[in-house]
């Protein structure tokens, strides 16, 4: 993978103002899991992500063992103790599966450390480099919201499948992708009173600019609500949305996740294609189950969005939900939680044109949502 050397474009508000951490976009995302050989079979088998690389005790390590998987841009590393009471126990025990660490992909590891940790970062990994005969990949890290953690990865000077320690992982077993392209954006909860605290965080030590906001009257139902601010870096290749929960007659959907995950953490993560219908209709065969609106939606949705390229009737029998803002529209869909706890799901986006989240669909999507609290017990 070549570093872009593309010059980095900043919005408006920070021209002339030095970008001091060019993100040349998301490198990986690492989850801590239970069981990290199945989740991978999970994730090759209902998401067609391909396999790439591997460690564990075949490669000398003692205690843990990582699976890489592929699609397009985006990178998976699912990760598995081998062992009792270490940290990564520790992070299972308290929050279930989940993510642990967003790696974002810069030109200069070291740098990006400095001026992080300078501007109050919290340090996680101090620079090290890893080397094996196919050069070395420099890496640093500094924590965020909850026990996640983001690493700079500089890996100019590697040219291996992944990073060293690994090796390739070419098994027999590789179900087809499924159009996944690349990271649209990654959205944490954080707790009572804390989406401020986070987004300065952002701004400040990383950088970032906040591009919207939305209160509890934008995302609210007769029933729950949150706040929600969408910070971007200076390229706007790394957007990350702040949500947390808001008074409503009854529990957000932000306290139940911050209940069962025990803390603040990623709640989605949403992935880009450029066949929404395809890849929706192939992730269903698969097993993927999704939240549904009821069909009403479909009544008087392009009265709101106006004309789009796609038919209504596949939108419909699928569940795709569709806005529109000043740019363009955007077509998108939301799993169910993909684990045990309900804390984490994936978003399926289709952007024609739209910079925007969905804020059209916000009040049928909660709804959606408040029925499955409803089911577990938790609304
Ligand atoms: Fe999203």
């Amino acid at each position: 993978m070549a570093a872009d050397k593309t010059p980095l474009k900043l919005p408006k508000e920070n021209l002339g103002v030095e970008d001091f951490l060019p993100l040349l976009g998301t490198d990986y995302v690492e989850l801590y899991v239970g069981n990290a050989k199945q989740a991978a079979h999970y994730y090759r088998s209902a998401w067609g992500f391909q396999p790439l690389a591997y460690a564990g005790l075949e490669t000398g390590l003692k205690d843990r063992v990582s699976y890489v998987l592929q699609q397009d841009k985006i990178k998976l590393v699912l990760t598995s103790p081998l062992k009792s009471g270490g940290d990564i126990n520790k992070h299972i025990d308290a929050h279930g599966d989940g993510v642990k660490v967003i790696a974002l992909w810069v030109d200069d590891a070291r740098q990006s450390y400095i001026e992080t940790v300078n501007r109050g970062a919290e340090s996680y990994m101090e620079p090290r480099v890893r080397k094996d005969a196919e050069g070395e990949v420099v890496l640093s890290g500094i924590h965020t919201y909850g026990e996640t953690v983001h690493v700079f990865v500089e890996r100019k000077n590697y040219k291996g499948v992944f990073m060293p320690g690994f090796r390739n992982w070419d098994p027999l077993y590789k179900p087809s992708d499924l159009g996944l392209k690349y990271i649209d954006h990654m959205v944490g909860n954080v707790g009572w009173n804390e989406m401020d605290k986070w987004c300065q965080f952002y701004a400040k030590v990383m950088g970032f600019s906040q591009l919207v906001s939305f209160d509890d009257k934008d995302i609210s139902t007769e029933y729950t609500a949150l706040m929600s601010k969408v910070m971007s870096n200076g390229n706007g290749r790394i957007k990350f949305p702040i949500n947390e929960p808001a008074e409503g007659r009854k529990k957000s959907q932000i306290e139940e996740y911050i209940e069962f995950y025990n803390g603040a953490g990623v709640q989605h993560m949403a992935l880009a294609t450029d066949n929404i219908i395809e890849t929706v209709g192939s992730l269903k065969a698969r097993g993927v189950e999704f939240l549904t609106v009821p069909s009403s939606y479909y009544e008087d949705v392009l009265d709101r969005v106006g004309k789009i390229d796609e038919d209504l009737a596949p939108l419909r029998e699928l569940g795709i939900l569709i806005d529109r803002d000043e740019e363009g529209y955007l077509l998108q869909i939301f799993t169910k939680p993909i684990l045990d706890r309900p804390t984490m799901f994936i978003e399926i986006i289709q952007r024609k044109g739209a910079k925007s989240f969905g804020k059209g669909n916000f009040k049928a999507l909660f709804e959606a949502i408040e029925r499955e609290q409803e089911s577990r017990g938790t609304l």
